[in-house]
C-alpha cells in the first residue's frame, strides 16, 4: 500500500504525538471526574474495576483508535469510509467516525462549562487570601456553579481560547504547551500529595480509595468504570484516531499507547491519593456530585501557607490541561470539516466551537437554577453526562473494536500495530474480538437489567 498523507501536515516526531496524546488524556477526567465519580460510587471497588477496564479494555481500543487513524490519514469518518472499501466493509462504518464526531462535541459542551470552574478557581484562590472569605467552601463552590453570570463568561473564555488554539491547527503550538503544562502540573500534585499525606486522615482516605468491598460491585458501577477508563483515555470518539492521522510511520503502536495509559492512569491515582484524605479530614461527603475537587481543594488551599498563590497557580494550570483535552475534541469535527466540506480550517473551527457554545449555555443554565437542581439526576448535564460517557464511548469504543477485529483482516492490523504477530499481537486481536465486545455488551446488559 502507498503510504498516504494527511493535508493537516504531521507532528514533528513520535514524543510530539505523545505528548499531544497525553494532553488529551490527562485533564479534567483525571483531577475532576475521577474522584467525584469514585466517590460516588463507593471507592475501592470502582477504583479497581476502573483499573481493570483501563489495562484490559482501554489500552487495547486506544490500539485499534490510533491504528484506524494512522492507517487512514484523514478525519474519522473518512478514514473509517477508506478502510471499510479497503477492507471490503459495510459502507456503514462511516457512522463510527460521525458517532464520534457528534460525542466529542457533546462532551465539549459540558467540559467547557466545568473547565470555566476552573478558570473561576483562580480568582477565587486569590480571593480567599482575605480574611474570612475562605470559610465555607461548600458554599463558595455553590456559589460559583451557581453565578449564571461567571458560568457563561468562563465557559465563553474557554471555549473562544480552544477555538483559538484549532484554527490555527493542533500541531502548532500544542507540543510546547503540554511540554510546559503536564511537567509542572505533576510538580505541583506531588506537592499536594505531601500536603494530604500529612495532614489528611490518611488511613480513612485510602482504605476509601484502594480497598474493595464495601460497596458490591454491580453492573452499574462496572458501567461507570467502563465509561471513565474511556473518558479519562479519550479513547472511543475519534479524538486519538484524528491526532493518529497525523503520526509518521513506523513507530510501534503498542508501546506508544502503552506509555499514554501509563502517564494518564499515575495521574488519577495521584488525584485520588491527595482528595481523599483530605475528603475525610475535612468531613466532606464523599458522595457529593461534581463539586468534590473543588470544595475539598479550595478547603486544603485555605489552611496551606501560601494556599492562596498556590490554588491560582494550580486551577491555572488545571484550565491549561483542559484547554489540551479540549483541543482534542474539537479536532475531528474541524479536521472533518475542512476535509470534507472544503471549509477553511479557521472558519470551521469557529463555527463548531459556536455550536458546542450554544449546546453548553444549557449546562450553564442547569447549574444556575439552583442547588436543588445541582443534585437532581435527570437535569440536562446528568443526562449529557451519563449518555457521553455511559452510552456514547462504550458504543464507539466497541465499533473501534469489532471494525479492527473482525472487518479489517488480520494482516492490515499486524503490519500498522507494528508488534509482529506473536503473544502481544494475540493478546491485542483477542481483545479486539471477545472481550471488548463482550465487556461493552455485559456492562450495558448488566446496567440495564438492575
Ligand atoms: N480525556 C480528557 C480528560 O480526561 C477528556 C477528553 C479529551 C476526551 N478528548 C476526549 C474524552 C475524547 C473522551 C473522548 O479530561
Amino acid at each position: 500500500m502507498t503510504p498516504r498523507q494527511s493535508i493537516h501536515g504531521q507532528w514533528s516526531s513520535r514524543l510530539a504525538f505523545v505528548l499531544a496524546a497525553s494532553g488529551s488524556a490527562i485533564g479534567l477526567g483525571n483531577v475532576w471526574r475521577f474522584p467525584y465519580i469514585a466517590g460516588e460510587h463507593g471507592g475501592g471497588s470502582f477504583v479497581l474495576a476502573y483499573l481493570a477496564c483501563v489495562l484490559l479494555i482501554g489500552l487495547p481500543v486506544m490500539m485499534a483508535e490510533i491504528l484506524i487513524g494512522r492507517r487512514g490519514r484523514r478525519n474519522p469518518v473518512a478514514s473509517t469510509r477508506l478502510l471499510s472499501e479497503e477492507e471490503a466493509g459495510h459502507a456503514g462504518w462511516v457512522l463510527l467516525g460521525k458517532l464520534g464526531i457528534l460525542t466529542g462535541l457533546l462532551i465539549l459542551s459540558y467540559y467547557s462549562v466545568v473547565a470555566g470552574w476552573s478558570l473561576a478557581y483562580v480568582w477565587e484562590s486569590l480571593r480567599a487570601a482575605v480574611p474570612g472569605v475562605a470559610d465555607d467552601a461548600a458554599a463558595r463552590f455553590a456559589t460559583v456553579r451557581g453565578d449564571v453570570v461567571t458560568s457563561f463568561v468562563c465557559h465563553s473564555l474557554f471555549l473562544g481560547a480552544s477555538a483559538w488554539v484549532v484554527a490555527r491547527g493542533v500541531a502548532r503550538g500544542l507540543e510546547r504547551t503540554v511540554k510546559l503544562v503536564m511537567p509542572t502540573l505533576v510538580i505541583l500534585l506531588l506537592i499536594l500529595v505531601g500536603y494530604s499525606l500529612s495532614v489528611g486522615a490518611v488511613r480513612d482516605g485510602l482504605a476509601f480509595l484502594l480497598l474493595p468491598g464495601r460497596v458490591e460491585l454491580d453492573g452499574d458501577i462496572f458501567l461507570a468504570a467502563l465509561g471513565q477508563a474511556f473518558f479519562s483515555l479519550s479513547v472511543g470518539m475519534g479524538a486519538l484516531m484524528a491526532y493518529a492521522a497525523y503520526l509518521p510511520r513506523g513507530h510501534e503502536i503498542g508501546a506508544t499507547s502503552a506509555v499514554i495509559v501509563a502517564a494518564n492512569t499515575g495521574v488519577s491515582l495521584l488525584v485520588g491519593v491527595i482528595v481523599f484524605p483530605l475528603v475525610f479530614a475535612y468531613g466532606v461527603a464523599p458522595d457529593g456530585g461534581e463539586g468534590l475537587v473543588f470544595q475539598t481543594l479550595a478547603l486544603a488551599f485555605a489552611d496551606m501557607p501560601g494556599g492562596a498563590l498556590f490554588g491560582a497557580v494550580f486551577f491555572l494550570l488545571l484550565s491549561a490541561a483542559a484547554l489540551t483535552s479540549a483541543i482534542a475534541l474539537l479536532e475531528p469535527a474541524v479536521a472533518w470539516l475542512a476535509e470534507a466540506r472544503d471549509v477553511p480550517r479557521r472558519a470551521a473551527a469557529w463555527w463548531v466551537s459556536g455550536a458546542v457554545w450554544l449546546v453548553g449555555l444549557g449546562t450553564v443554565f442547569t447549574f444556575g437554577a439552583g442547588p436543588e437542581t445541582a443534585e437532581d439526576t435527570t437535569t440536562y448535564y446528568a443526562a449529557l453526562a451519563f449518555i457521553t460517557s455511559d452510552v456514547l464511548l462504550p458504543l464507539g469504543a466497541l465499533a473501534m473494536a469489532v471494525f479492527t477485529g473482525w472487518v479489517m483482516c488480520k494482516g492490515s492490523t499486524a503490519e500498522e500495530l507494528g508488534i509482529g504477530t506473536g503473544s502481544r499481537f494475540r493478546a491485542w486481536r483477542s481483545a479486539t474480538r471477545l472481550l471488548v465486545p463482550l465487556a461493552v455488551l455485559g456492562a450495558f446488559w448488566l446496567a440495564a437489567g438492575r
